[in-house]
């Protein structure tokens, strides 16, 4: 069934129905100006569009914890809070949103307990906190317990009561639908719209829209080996890049030190708050010497970088199933963790563990390593979710565009995110941007049914280019085509490799331009010459998937680029050769555009001014 206003026009449409998006749609839905233009007898026009149906979007896999100073367990303050994520993102956050990040986490989880998150419990009643990497109290003396659980499961929570209440709330779901194309005016100065593909008929519709926000998460599946499901292929990021706008800090990409051997699927920062322990092959307990103090719980690029230089030391142990045989793995050691306590608080990496590598954490050690796990840079926003250019030294904010969670910047994680802050992040922006959206509702004129020619021709352009893809398909005779097993699933394999050897966890100008130019003269041009192999347009995921790999390109050469540039070494981003922090050049937000030009954004300082590294 088709939604209703679909080729009418939106108040507002919402690309991504992960934390983000559905968080906008309930600050939209619960503001008071949503419920005036009702009580006015005029229904607004709002439609949330997803790639999947929004109970499979990635935030359902987040593990660990949501960030908040409730002092539960331990005594806690905001402005520690607020400290550590500046401290953790290596002085590249801007410090007016950091400082709202902090100030009003215990509210947006108090909110999201009210909708029905049912968090882990103390004794005496009160959500749970526990312990993660580079959470502390009284600014950086000593760890506290600051990550709200719900076992490891607080993603599957939140999904869960988010998407309940948006169902309540009656809000119109295209679910299964892929946005091609974002439309913004020709000076990029408002939006006009999106085209979107249905992928259970195989049409293409054009769909205007006074106000469009972009929620589609992350782009982890630029790297072999990722946290992030298949989904996470940078969708909005990249069609702000073909729209013309900038991204901001693509250059930073954080690896989590615990992804499971060989698939790197995510074993919670969680098992290391409850006890676990890293090792190396000799057994030793190694972080200690890297980050005397916080060890196992010290921030994730200290402890991702401290894996790599075990491993590049000799001292790593085999991924049990690399047909390589590569010692690229240290140990994570759960033994020391009470069994029925472990079974009870970390169930989610208990069964990860014993399904994908047949161990029992209780007693075996397992293999992990580094795995790409979450982009800090996006697109540009303010703390209101406004996307904006950088030009001539300022914001310019796109009339009618928003972007929240972790497609966007709204640069709270700078160079390196801390443990639980993206659930926060998407669920205090989003509703924050759903607060601007329903402000933006109250001075529009109702929803009207003229078209505009942009998106219009944009919705002609995609469905000339899926007709010729589909007689492509139709046409291609596997015996003469010049790569006749090519297909974009390969295709994002072999950038997945090119990406992990280029930037995973350190990189140098050398890896740089090895992959720029394999990109080039390989990976471009195949994805050009890409078709599908059946020619119907229903239900055919190989058609999406080349729109993806095209999108992951987009970005890869984005990252690459920005990394380049930038002659430092900071947070998540370790050049070996420029392995200083340097401050004098590169206190600065990198803004990249698809033509590959880079400007300098200053960040945001305003009472911490940077201080010298300390772990
Ligand atoms: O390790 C984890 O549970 C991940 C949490 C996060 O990325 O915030």
């Amino acid at each position: 069934m088709s939604p209703k206003h679909v080729e009418a026009m939106y108040d507002v449409v919402i690309v991504g129905a992960g934390a983000a998006g559905l968080s906008a749609a309930l600050g939209l839905a619960h503001s008071p100006e949503f419920a005036e233009r009702r009580a006015m007898g005029e229904d607004p026009a709002v439609l949330v569009i997803s790639k999947l149906q929004p109970l499979r979007s990635h935030t359902g896999s987040a593990e660990g914890g949501i960030a908040a100073s409730l002092g539960n367990v331990e005594h806690d303050d905001w402005h520690w809070h607020y400290y550590d994520t500046v401290k953790g993102g290596d002085w590249l956050v801007d410090q007016d949103a950091a400082r709202l990040l902090a100030q009003e986490a215990p509210a947006t989880v108090i909110n999201l307990e009210r909708m029905g998150v049912a968090f882990s419990r103390t004794e005496d009643g009160h959500i749970a906190q526990r312990r993660f990497g580079g959470h502390t109290a009284d600014f950086g003396q000593q760890p506290v317990k600051r990550a709200a659980y719900a076992a490891d499961r607080i993603g599957h929570q939140i999904l869960h009561s988010l998407w309940q209440q948006c169902v309540a709330a009656g809000i119109e779901f295209a679910e299964e639908w892929y946005v091609t194309d974002l439309v913004v005016d020709e000076a990029c100065a408002k939006v006009e719209g999106v085209v979107a593909f249905d992928t259970h008929t195989g049409t293409v519709h054009a769909v205007h829209a006074r106000n469009v926000m972009l929620a589609t998460g992350g782009a982890g599946r630029l790297f072999h080996t990722t946290s992030n499901s298949w989904d996470l292929t940078g969708d909005g990021m990249a069609l702000s890049l073909d729209a013309g706008l900038q991204l901001e800090d693509t250059e930073f990409v954080q690896f989590h030190p615990t992804g499971l051997a060989h698939t790197g699927i995510l074993l919670s920062e969680a098992a290391r708050a409850e006890g676990g322990v890293l090792r190396n092959a000799e057994g030793e307990a190694f972080m200690e010497r890297y980050a005397p103090g916080h060890a196992d719980l010290a921030a994730r690029d200290v402890v991702s970088r401290a894996i790599r230089s075990e491993t590049d030391a000799g001292r790593g142990v085999p991924d049990p199933r690399d047909p390589l045989g590569r010692k690229d793995c240290v140990w994570l050691d759960m033994r020391g963790i009470d069994a029925g306590h472990m079974h009870q608080v970390l169930p989610q990496v208990v069964e990860t563990i014993h399904k994908y590598m047949n161990l029992d954490p209780t007693t075996d050690l397992v293999p992990v390593k580094p795995t790409a796990h979450y982009t800090m840079g996006g697109i540009p926003v303010t703390t209101d979710g406004e996307v904006y250019r950088w030009a001539d030294d300022r914001r310019a904010v796109i009339d009618g565009l928003f972007a929240a969670g972790e497609c966007s910047c709204v640069s709270v994680h700078g160079a390196n995110r801390l443990g639980g802050n993206s659930l926060l992040d998407a669920c205090l922006f989003g509703t924050r941007a759903g607060h601007a959206l329903a402000a933006r509702l109250a001075d529009a004129a109702p929803a009207d049914t003229t078209g505009d020619d942009r998106v219009d021709a944009a919705a002609e352009r995609r469905r000339t280019e899926v007709a010729d893809l589909l007689a492509a398909a139709k046409d291609a005779d596997p015996q003469s085509d010049t790569q006749p097993d090519d297909n974009p699933y390969l295709l994002m394999a072999d950038l997945g490799s090119l990406m992990e050897t280029a930037l995973a966890v350190h990189c140098d100008a050398d890896s740089i331009a090895a992959a720029v130019a394999a990109i080039e003269a390989d990976i471009a041009p195949r994805a050009a010459a890409l078709h599908p192999h059946n020619e119907t347009a229903a239900f055919n995921q190989e058609l999406t998937a080349i729109w993806e790999v095209r999108h992951l390109i987009a970005l890869a050469s984005a990252m690459l680029r920005t990394s380049e540039a930038r002659h430092e070494s900071r947070g998540s981003l370790c050049r070996s050769d420029f392995p200083e922090r340097d401050d004098e050049r590169f206190l600065a937000h990198s803004m990249t555009d698809a033509a590959g030009r880079i400007s300098w954004q200053p960040v945001r300082i305003e009472d911490m001014p940077p201080q010298a590294r300390s772990y």
